[in-house]
């Protein structure tokens, strides 16, 4: 088996082998992870899926870490990591073709720069191209789902596809179509606009996002959706979970959907928080609090 792995690098050649993931996500908490191979281009993409479909590999497709809880245990299988040749954006009139490893804060300062407007709430959302569209990235009324109108990328067999989401493949904070397995790249429509209100709009987001959210801090954004009628941070708080630490793991005193990473946080201790808040949302106000976040390993 551990030949079978090996042999990835003679297909990426940038491939590292049992790599401690932490350093590559938002939160800087997990183990190692088999494989972490990056593809260069798109023809070592499709050669790596075709590889690891033949050989019946488990693998996890990361965009910035951004979303993400990676097992102190890591995880038993190969983190695919785009190259550097997916992260481009192509400006046609208010079309963009974008790489699914743009991060959104390039892409909405390009934007920006073009008058172009669709972005300006996502200022703060840390993360990809690519991890926007499997998670629906968004805020306020912002959804990342508003601009897309294709998608290319591979199925899990390395055939490449394109795609034209229709409104039932979007839901808050989920992509539903599990054909693509990899995003590659996704074209977006933006509207023209006045630069000097979208400059405006985007100022007073970073201000409420400044001030209302522990950016300064590792974290992986927001823990738990929204339940219905109440917003989790404004539950957490009401709770009086706020400040409370489980080794380098805290829920921020700032907003107490986020934990953050103080210094030397481990996942069990992020998970142990997690149960904690969810049970006691369970008890005392019958809430089932569901988790943002995605979890990569064994817990
Ligand atoms: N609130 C509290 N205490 C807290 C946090 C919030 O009382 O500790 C109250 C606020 O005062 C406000 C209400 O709860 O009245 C809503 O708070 P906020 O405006 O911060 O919005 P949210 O519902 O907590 C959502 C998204 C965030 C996004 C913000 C701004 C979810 C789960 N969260 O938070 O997204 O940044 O709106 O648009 O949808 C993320 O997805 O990772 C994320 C952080």
């Amino acid at each position: 088996m551990r030949n079978v792995i090996s042999n990835i690098s003679k297909i990426v050649k940038n491939t590292k082998f049992n790599e401690v993931i932490a350093p590559y996500t938002y939160f800087k908490i997990g183990g190692c992870v088999k494989a972490l191979t990056i593809p260069q281009d798109d023809l070592e993409l499709k050669k790596l899926l075709e590889f690891l479909e033949e050989h019946s590999q488990s693998f996890f497709v990361l965009g910035a870490g951004t979303n993400l809880l990676v097992s102190d245990r890591g995880y038993n299988g190969v983190v695919i990591k785009l190259g550097k040749e997916f992260d481009f954006i192509d400006v046609e009139e208010n079309r963009l073709r974008v790489g699914a490893l743009t991060m959104l804060s390039d892409l909405l300062s390009r934007s920006l720069a073009e008058s172009l407007s669709g972005l300006e709430y996502s200022w703060g959302i840390p993360g990809t191209v690519g991890g926007a569209i499997k998670m629906n990235a968004g805020a306020w009324e912002f959804s990342f789902s508003q601009l897309v109108q294709s998608i290319v990328g591979y199925k899990s067999d390395g055939t490449k596809v394109k795609y034209h989401p229709h409104a039932g493949d979007w839901d808050y904070r989920v992509f539903h179509p599990i054909l693509i397995t990899v995003f590659t790249e996704a074209e977006l429509e933006f509207k023209e606009a006045d630069p000097d209100e979208m400059g405006k709009l985007v100022s007073e987001v970073q201000a409420y996002r400044r001030g209302t959210q522990p950016l300064e801090y590792p974290s992986a954004g927001c823990v738990f959706k929204n339940p219905e009628n109440i917003s989790a941070g404004e539950l957490i708080d009401k709770m009086g979970f706020k400040g409370t630490c489980i080794g380098g793991a805290q829920i921020s005193t700032k907003h107490a959907n986020f934990i953050i990473n103080t210094g030397n946080a481990r996942a069990e201790e992020v998970l142990q928080l997690i149960e904690l808040i969810q049970e006691k949302a369970w008890k005392e106000h019958s809430i089932k609090l569901e988790t943002e976040i995605i979890k990569l390993g064994v817990f």
